[in-house]
């Protein structure tokens, strides 16, 4: 019986690392490998599944820097988006990240991203910068925009 937290948010283990890659590459044209989630568990980053009735949905990556925390990657099956849980997932991060006493969350997004980017501003995030030609994309490479949340 897997772990289920009440509010549908528990901590990701390996055995999850099949079901989370498999949305990482329904959802990312250049999604992370599964050694890159294996790396986060192994390093202990804040790793959090969304789960609803033994269906794994979505997953949050975030690091601890000593003054900041680093939203490394977030996403959600696509038949369970603009349902809230992104909202959801996210105020578990800000909140695990405050009880840390950070100064602040970071997160980097894709410049076409613009749900990602709403998602985030409504949360409180603010664009702080740019990493020019960040990301791979079809054509050429993609700016990130570099946004930021004081806690
Ligand atoms: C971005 C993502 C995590 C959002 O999760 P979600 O569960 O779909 O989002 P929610 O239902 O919680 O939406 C909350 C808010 O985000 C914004 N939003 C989410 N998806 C949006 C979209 N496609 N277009 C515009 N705004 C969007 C809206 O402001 C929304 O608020 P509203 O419902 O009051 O309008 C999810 O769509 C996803 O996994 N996308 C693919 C992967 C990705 O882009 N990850 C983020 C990388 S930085």
């Amino acid at each position: 019986m897997p772990l289920q937290s009440i509010d549908n948010i528990r901590p990701m283990l390996p055995e999850d690392l099949d079901q989370v890659i498999a949305i990482e590459r329904e959802v990312f044209l250049f999604p992370w490998s599964r050694m890159n989630f294996a790396d986060s568990l192994t390093a202990k980053y804040f790793c959090r599944v969304l789960v609803q009735e033994g269906t794994l949905f979505g997953y949050g990556v975030m690091m601890n820097g000593p003054d900041e925390a680093h939203v490394l990657t977030v996403g959600i099956a696509g038949k369970w988006q603009k349902k809230g849980w992104g909202q959801k997932l996210l105020g578990h991060l800000i909140q695990h990240a405050s009880q840390q006493h950070l100064r602040a969350m970071i997160l980097d997004v894709r410049e076409s991203n613009t749900g990602a980017a709403n998602l985030y501003k409504q949360l409180g995030f603010l664009p702080i910068g740019k990493r020019k030609s960040y990301y791979p994309a079809m054509c050429g490479r993609e700016d990130a925009i570099v946004m930021e949340l004081i806690l």
